[in-house]
C-alpha cells in the first residue's frame, strides 16, 4: 500500500506502452494468440457457410464494428498540433501561475476546428474557428479554449443548445446552412439581437481564414488573474486572453473559399501539417489585456463580464506574456485529435474564471459531454489528455479505468495508507484558490445586466473600423448569404438590425435582396473607430 499516486509518463502520445506499431514479426489475436491467417474466414468447405466457430473473424469484425466515437456535438471537424510555450515573465505581476513565469517552457497541443460541420465538412466555410490549447504545466493542465472571434453569439450559456440548433443542419433534409436553406440561422440572430455583433465578424473576411497558421485567438471571456502576496493575501486582476499570429492575420476571398472547399476540402489541416513537417513553424504571440478588479467589473463603461463586447486596444493594449511555437504534428489523428478533451473548468493555480453568465455555462458542459463522448469518466487517463503533473485525485474505477490504484483507502484523512496526519496539500507551490467574491443582494434572478442590452454599438463600431474593401466584403457576404433565406420575413427583420448597425451596409443589402432598406429602430450611439481592430491582409488595400 501507498499513497494514491500515480506519475504520467509526461510524453502525451508514445510512452512504449501505448505506442504499439501494429507491426510485427507474426500476427495475433487481441489476446495474444499467433495467427496463420487473417484473409479468410473459416467456412464448413471450401464453398460453403461461414462458421459461427471462426472467434478470429468475428473478432476482427467486431471491433471494427465499434471504431467509431460520437464526434463532437460541436468543432466536429479539427486538426491540431503539439508546440511549447514560453513565458517572458510579464504576467508575473498579475498571476501565480508557474507557466507564467520568466523563461518557463511548457508543452502545448492545440486543436483549430470549424464549428457547425461534421467531422468530414470542407474547411473553408464561413464560420468561426476553434483556437483550443492545452498547456501540460507543472501545476496540472490549464486549458484556453477560445475561438478566432473575439465575440460571442450569446450572452447566456443556456441560448447555447438553441444558437447551434439554428445553426446546424436542417432536422428534415440535413443539409448544411452553407449550402442550402439558411432560415433558421439568420431566424435566430435577427430575434436574438446580441448575435449581430458576433454575425457581422463571420460575414467579414475573418469568417473565411486563409490558414490556421494566419488567426488570431481570443479567450473571449474575461477571467481573474490572483497573485498571492507575500503576506498571503490575494491580489486579483481581470484580463482577456489574445493569440496573436506571428505571420499575422490573413483571409482567403469569398471566391477562393468556394473553389477551394470543392478543390482541397482538407486545406487548412493539409496547410497547417505541411508547413510543420517542412520546419516553417507557426508562433503565436500570447498576450492579455488587463483591467482593475473592480466590484462593477466593467471598463470604460464596458461590461466585461458580457462577451458579447470587446475592449478596444487604445482603452487597455496587449501585453504579450510568451510565444507559442507549434512544432510536431500528431502521429495518429484518433488517439490525440480526435480524443483530446478541452475544458473551460481545466484551472491551475492562479488562474480563476469570472461570474460571466456564458462561462460558467460552458464549465458544467464540456466534462458532461465528454464523459458520452469519449465513454465514461476516465478519459483524462488518454495519453494526449494526462496532465505532466503527479496526480493524486482519488478518484477510483468507473467504465475504461485504465490505472490500477495501489493502497486501501481512497479518502482524506485515513490511517491505514499513510494518510493521517492528512499530507500538506501542496509542497513546492501553490494550490488552486476559490477567490471569494461579494454576492449582489438582488434575489434569485434569471434578469441580466442593464448593460447587456446594447446590442449594436460594437457591431457598428467593427464595420466601420474596415477599409472600404473589407467593408465590400461585409456587404457581399450578408448579400449572398441571406440570398439563401427564403422567408421574406427574416429576410426583413436582418435588415432591420443593419438599419441599426449602418445605414449604407443596410441600404446595399436591401437592394441586392430587391427590398425597401428599413429606418433604425433603435438609436445606437456612435463610438470611436479603434485601429487596433483593424484587419491585417495579404492584399495592399487603397489607403
Ligand atoms: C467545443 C469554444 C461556448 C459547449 C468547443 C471547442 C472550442 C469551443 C474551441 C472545440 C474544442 C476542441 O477542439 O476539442 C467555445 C467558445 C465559446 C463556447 C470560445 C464561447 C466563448 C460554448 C457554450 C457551450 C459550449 C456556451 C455550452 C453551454 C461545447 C461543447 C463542445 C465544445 C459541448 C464539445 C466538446 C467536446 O466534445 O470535447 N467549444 N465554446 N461551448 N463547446 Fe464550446
Amino acid at each position: 500500500s501507498g499513497p494514491d499516486t500515480y506519475t504520467p509518463t509526461g510524453a502525451p502520445t508514445t510512452t512504449p506502452q501505448d505506442a504499439v506499431a501494429q507491426q510485427g514479426e507474426r500476427l495475433t489475436t487481441a489476446q495474444g494468440a499467433p495467427l496463420r491467417d487473417t484473409d479468410h474466414s473459416l467456412k464448413a468447405g471450401r464453398r460453403g457457410p461461414v462458421l459461427l466457430q471462426d472467434h478470429h473473424l468475428r473478432e476482427k469484425i467486431t471491433h471494427f464494428d465499434h471504431e467509431r466515437i460520437p464526434e463532437r456535438v460541436v468543432h466536429a471537424r479539427g486538426a491540431a498540433a503539439h508546440g511549447v510555450f514560453v513565458a517572458n515573465g510579464e504576467a508575473e505581476r498579475y498571476t501565480s501561475a508557474a507557466f507564467l513565469k520568466a523563461g518557463t517552457t511548457t508543452e502545448t497541443f492545440v486543436r483549430f476546428s470549424t464549428v457547425l460541420g461534421s467531422r468530414g465538412s470542407a474547411d473553408t466555410v464561413r464560420d468561426t474557428r476553434g483556437f483550443a490549447t492545452k498547456f501540460y504545466t507543472s501545476e496540472g493542465v490549464y486549458d484556453l479554449v477560445g475561438n478566432n472571434i473575439p465575440v460571442f453569439f450569446i450572452q447566456d450559456a443556456i441560448k447555447f443548445p438553441d444558437i447551434i440548433h439554428a445553426g446546424k443542419p436542417h432536422p428534415d433534409r440535413e443539409i448544411p446552412q452553407a449550402q442550402s436553406a439558411h432560415d433558421t440561422f439568420w431566424d435566430f440572430v435577427s430575434l436574438h439581437t446580441e448575435a449581430q455583433h458576433h454575425t457581422i465578424w463571420n460575414m467579414s473576411d475573418r469568417g473565411i481564414p486563409r490558414s490556421y497558421r494566419m488567426m488570431q485567438g481570443f479567450g473571449i471571456h474575461t477571467f481573474r488573474l490572483v497573485k498571492t502576496e507575500a503576506d498571503g493575501s490575494l491580489a486579483t486582476t481581470l484580463v482577456k486572453f489574445h493569440w496573436r499570429p506571428r505571420l499575422g492575420t490573413h483571409a482567403v476571398t469569398w471566391e477562393e473559399a468556394q473553389l477551394i472547399s470543392g478543390k482541397d476540402p482538407d486545406f487548412h489541416r493539409r496547410d497547417l501539417a505541411d508547413a510543420i513537417e517542412a520546419g516553417a513553424y507557426p508562433e503565436w504571440d500570447f498576450g492579455i489585456q488587463v483591467f482593475p478588479d473592480t466590484e462593477d467589473q466593467t471598463f470604460h463603461g464596458i461590461d466585461l463580464l458580457d462577451p458579447t463586447k470587446i475592449v478596444p486596444e487604445e482603452l487597455a493594449p496587449i501585453v504579450v506574456v510568451g510565444t507559442m511555437t507549434l512544432n510536431r504534428n500528431p502521429s495518429n489523428y484518433f488517439a490525440e485529435t480526435e480524443q483530446v478533451a478541452f475544458h473551460p473548468g481545466h484551472l491551475v493555480p492562479g488562474i480563476d474564471v469570472t461570474s460571466d453568465p456564458l462561462l460558467q455555462g460552458r464549465l458544467f458542459s464540456y466534462l458532461d459531454t465528454q464523459i458520452s463522448r469519449l465513454g465514461g469518466p476516465n478519459f483524462g487517463q488518454l495519453p494526449i489528455n494526462r496532465p505532466h503533473a503527479e496526480i493524486n485525485d482519488m478518484l477510483r474505477d468507473g467504465m475504461h479505468q485504465t490505472v490500477v490504484h495501489r493502497g486501501v483507502a481512497p479518502y482524506h484523512p485515513n490511517s491505514l495508507d499513510g494518510g493521517c496526519p492528512f499530507p500538506a496539500m501542496v509542497t513546492g507551490g501553490e494550490a488552486f484558490t476559490d477567490v471569494p467574491q461579494p454576492i449582489q443582494q438582488d434575489v434569485v434572478t434569471r434578469e441580466q445586466p442593464a448593460s447587456f442590452d446594447d446590442h449594436f454599438s460594437q457591431a457598428r463600431l467593427f464595420y466601420r473600423s474596415l477599409t472600404p474593401v473589407e467593408q465590400l466584403h461585409v456587404k457581399q457576404a450578408y448579400a449572398f448569404e441571406l440570398g439563401k433565406v427564403y422567408e421574406q420575413a427574416i429576410k426583413e427583420r436582418q435588415l432591420q438590425c443593419l438599419a441599426n448597425i449602418d445605414a449604407e451596409l443596410c441600404a446595399f443589402v436591401a437592394n441586392e435582396l430587391g427590398l425597401p432598406a428599413p429606418a433604425p429602430t433603435e438609436v445606437v450611439p456612435d463610438v470611436e473607430i479603434s485601429p487596433a481592430l483593424r484587419m491585417v491582409t495579404d492584399v495592399a488595400w487603397p489607403a
